[in-house]
């Protein structure tokens, strides 16, 4: 069964940010794009370097790690540009007032 817990405040995620947060003992990134939130691991696969540390890009939906580049998908989690080649997970978000819900169940 499906099952989101409170996992930020949305205040804490402006427009163009990222967030690393933890949730139910997972690393989570939260990112805002245009205020639309989504979640996604704070696990980059290709070494296991935390994406929050990387950059978002907006126009792309993508976030790019700081040690060696690669790039994902923040909407599909698929690997879009080397040195990594497997996804990463992602997960439903929800936003209900200022809380940022997520579901790292599935
Ligand atoms: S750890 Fe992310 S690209 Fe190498």
């Amino acid at each position: 069964m499906a099952t989101s817990v409170a996992a930020a405040k949305l205040s804490d995620v402006p427009e163009g940010e990222v967030l690393g947060v933890e949730v139910e003992g997972k690393r989570v990134c939260l990112a805002n794009v245009e205020g639309e939130i989504y979640a996604f691991a704070d696990n980059c696969s290709h070494r296991e370097f935390p994406l929050s540390n990387g950059e978002l890009d907006v126009d792309d939906c993508t976030i790019t790690c700081e040690w060696h580049g690669a790039i994902f998908d923040i909407r599909t989690g698929a690997a879009r540009g080397l040195p990594a080649t497997r996804p990463i997970a992602v997960y439903p978000a929800r936003v209900e007032g200022d809380e940022i819900y997520v579901d790292v169940s599935a």
